[in-house]
């Protein structure tokens, strides 16, 4: 007769746990870098360029010095000293830390005042008397390729132009072959507009050193803490088992918090100059104006097509606006991140993808704003793409979808690019959407309501995201592989710490790496204890960003629960008094074969691995596994959207909004839900809202909330979510995929399509992210393309 516990009640796989994290958030006890004060801590500010691009003809910081209460202004020449006014990125270029040459960007970091309060820091800097020397400026791809454009980092010694990388993935000749066989060729041409992450808590840093020790403590906002030692290891030349990163609770990432900031670095240096704690909290234009972007990619592209529908070849151009400085967190191998990803969800023979970064007047970044590098814009480009090839052919776009989707039978999948996806249920998840939506029913209504000149329209976009970077064959990040790490310790009570070298933002690793741990060895969620984010004591990993925590940390999870599990056998075994192969497992307890009744709990189990083990037996029941995943997991989604367009105004409505995640095995399907619903919110901003845009002389427009939107609850309309489709992951140790960025990613499109397909007949091909009214009302009237980021238009 069984006794295994009951996994639901336990807290394992499955439960709907409440997150354990949030009794402290909701009752104001987080603890965030700024809430931690240490004894003689001085402030750090940063005086930044209002300038895009200018030649630094002096800087006269004297009358800072002159403030009470001021104790270092840093500034480039003082940096170069030390070899640190420049620092390597995590792309294989460098960056300034502190201007020396030039200003490359509006915002650049330019000096650094440390001082008793952040106040008096503030004050001190705006009395630093910096003298330019305009250049010309350029803030686009198109700009920065142009005859006698001024070369941006002619600090680089054979850069003699603004091109960072010039690359290509794919089959150029079949792809060519490809497309003379096509009977319709469809072609679009888009621009992801630049976003920004924009947590609520800003990056900032605490850096203190101590001499007596030789050692250095920074409590920073950092997603990949390990990252970041090492970065100071290198950069700083500290030895790197003096160097300790803690990262607090964070406020929210979203890829913005994983590359490696001037600010950081500065506040690094004044500690160990001055022998005192240095904070520096970055304010929101800080934040803003000068950190880890996202997107600003224009895609080109085409689609041969047979008569009927099939695909036969994408061709795709990217042109990317990396900024000044090439510091994308990605892996090293793929210059565009996973570009290539585009299309993995369709059946599709051969392809050719082009990708060219461009330097130019603007903050650095193309961080992986809740995406698996640059799979945002391949989706988006993807999903627009199919929307405007089923027009050109006069097909369903569902139909079109379905006869093109990649079949349950075909996995793995090779896709054109190169990946393999792993597994999917495409066409279920497209069926379920369509149900819940009403899809005939809204065709029906639509034509009707066109009739009566009211515009309704429906969006659909799929999406399949590679996630969990990496298996180290492929992915690395500055030479460093991509792989993942989780340490067990069973204490004698049966209570457990578990530790990974991931590092939450806020969602809900607490909680779920404990189900996964209660799952594997019986021990309830509740006596388990989650810890991420300091280098002393978790286990070397690569941090947090891409989705990629569950599929490989929370994989470690697993394996190393599982050594546990082993070990206890033979503590079983031996307490039982039989041989190890008699003892069978069941969720919480092992018991003998012939007799069931005679068992021994988990918690027994751990007693004995401090009080009673085996002759011969290491004591304790501790171990860390690393896990470095055979594949990337593969989720797949389908998002619905319907709208109303009002054709005097351009304002539209979403309807409603239907989304249908497969995800793999759903370890706590309520935080899941909490990331789609995330997601689609920020999908909605980037589509109806959300741009960071620059004037033509680099002038940053949207580094504040009155001119960047965030949706509030207000705007942000309801979602219908289905989760009845479950394909787990064949390679993943309890078959769940990354859900973190879905729907951030796939969403976009939904939005966008739905409005298209709105003012379908227009001969309205395209209108740029973000939707505002005025371009829905522009392009409706003049019937034509909205095309470029407002309000500044690049083919102005
Ligand atoms: O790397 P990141 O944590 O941002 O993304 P993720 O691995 O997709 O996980 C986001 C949250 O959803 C975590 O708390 C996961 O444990 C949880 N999750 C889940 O419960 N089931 C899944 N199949 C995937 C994620």
């Amino acid at each position: 007769m069984t006794q295994a516990l009951d996994e639901i009640k336990i807290g394992g796989l499955g439960a709907s746990r409440k997150r354990v994290e949030d009794s402290r958030f909701i009752r104001g006890k987080g603890n965030y870098t700024d809430d931690i004060t240490l004894p003689g801590m001085l402030h750090m500010e940063i005086l930044r360029s209002p300038l895009a691009h200018a030649r630094i003809v002096s800087i006269d910081a004297s009358k800072a010095w002159d403030i009470p209460g001021v104790h270092l202004v840093l500034t480039g020449e003082m940096m170069a000293t030390r070899n640190l006014a420049w620092m390597p990125t995590l792309s294989y270029d460098t960056q300034a830390v502190l201007a020396t040459d030039k200003v490359r960007f509006q915002g650049q970091e330019v000096a650094c005042v440390i001082a008793d309060d952040p106040y008096i820091a503030k004050d001190a800097c705006e009395l630093i008397d910096v003298e330019y020397e305009p250049l010309p400026v350029i803030v686009n791809p198109e700009q920065a390729v142009a005859g006698g454009a001024p070369v941006i980092r002619d600090d680089k010694e054979n850069q003699h132009d603004n091109v960072i990388y010039d690359w290509e993935v794919g089959d150029a000749a079949g792809t060519e072959r490809a497309f003379a066989q096509a009977d319709v060729v469809s072609k679009l041409r888009l621009h992801y507009p630049r976003s920004h992450p924009s947590p609520i808590e800003c990056c900032g840093s605490i850096a203190d050193y101590n001499r007596a020790t030789s050692k250095l403590t920074v409590y920073m906002t950092t997603q990949a803490p390990h990252i970041i030692r090492a970065a100071v290891a290198l950069v700083a030349e500290l030895p790197e088992h003096m160097i300790r990163i803690i990262s607090p609770d964070i406020g929210g990432g979203f890829g913005n918090k994983v590359p490696v900031y001037p600010g950081y670095v500065c506040s690094i240096l004044a500690s160990i100059l001055l022998e005192r704690p240095v904070k520096w909290i970055e304010d929101k234009s800080g934040n803003l104006i000068s950190t880890g972007f996202a997107r600003d990619v224009y895609l080109d592209g085409e689609m041969a097509l047979r008569g009927d529908g099939k695909i036969l070849a994408i061709r795709m151009h990217t042109d990317a606006d990396h900024g000044a400085f090439f510091s994308d967190a990605q892996p090293s191998k793929f210059k565009i991140g996973l570009m290539h990803s585009a299309f993995a969800a369709y059946d599709i023979p051969v392809a050719h993808l082009t990708a060219r970064g461009t330097y130019s007047n603007k903050a650095p970044g193309g961080v992986a704003y809740r995406c698996s590098f640059r799979v945002t814009e391949a989706m988006f480009f993807q999903e627009r793409m199919m929307q405007a090839a089923a027009t050109d052919l006069g097909m369903d776009q569902a139909d079109f979808r379905r006869m093109n989707f990649v079949t349950d039978d075909q996995f793995p999948h090779r896709t054109p690019f190169g990946f393999l996806t792993d597994s999917g249920q495409y066409g279920k998840c497209l069926d379920v959407g369509l149900k819940a939506v009403g899809y005939q029913d809204f065709l029906r209504q639509q034509a009707e309501a066109k009739a009566k000149g009211r515009l309704l329209g429906i969006g659909i976009s799929t999406m399949t995201e590679p996630l969990g970077a990496g298996n180290s064959r492929e992915y690395d990040i500055l030479g460093i592989k991509m792989f993942d790490s989780a340490e067990l310790k069973v204490h004698m009570t049966g209570k457990a710490i578990v530790r990974t070298g991931a590092r939450g933002q806020g969602q809900g690793h607490e909680t779920t790496w404990a189900q996964i741990v209660s799952h594997e060895l019986g021990i309830p969620a509740e006596d388990i204890v989650v810890e991420e984010g300091d280098t002393d004591t978790a286990p070397f990993g690569m941090g947090t960003y891409a989705s990629r925590s569950t599929p490989v940390a929370g994989a470690a999870v697993s394996m190393v629960s599982r050594k546990i599990r082993a070990k206890a056998r033979k503590l079983a075994a031996h307490l039982l008094e039989v041989s190890e192969e008699d003892v069978e497992w069941e969720l919480g307890r092992f018991y003998v074969r012939s007799a069931p009744d005679r068992g021994v709990t988990i918690q027994e189990c751990a007693m004995a691995a401090y009080s009673n083990m085996p002759d011969g037996m290491e004591p304790g029941l501790e171990n860390t596994a690393y896990y470095d995943p055979p594949n990337l997991t593969w989720p797949f989604a389908v998002y619905i959207v319907t709208v109303e367009v009002d054709p005097a105004t351009g304002v539209w409505d979403v309807l409603t909004m239907v989304a249908v995640d497969d995800c793999g095995v759903r370890i706590n399907p309520m935080i899941v839900e909490g990331q789609i619903m995330g997601g689609l919110t920020e999908a909605y901003a980037m589509a109806s809202m959300q741009f960071i845009t620059f004037d033509a002389d680099g002038n940053c427009v949207g580094s504040n909330y009155l001119d960047y939107l965030l949706p509030t609850a207000w705007e942000t309309p309801g979602f219908e979510l289905h989760s009845e489709v479950v394909t787990p992951c064949p390679h993943h140790p309890i078959g769940a995929k990354g859900i973190g960025e879905c729907a951030a990613v796939g969403g976009p499109a939904a939005f966008v399509n739905a409005v298209l397909n709105a003012i379908d007949g227009t001969g309205v091909r395209n209108i740029d992210m973000p939707l505002l009214p005025d371009r829905v009302w522009e392009a409706l009237t003049y019937r034509r393309d909205v095309y470029g980021a407002p309000p500044v238009r690049t083919d102005d």
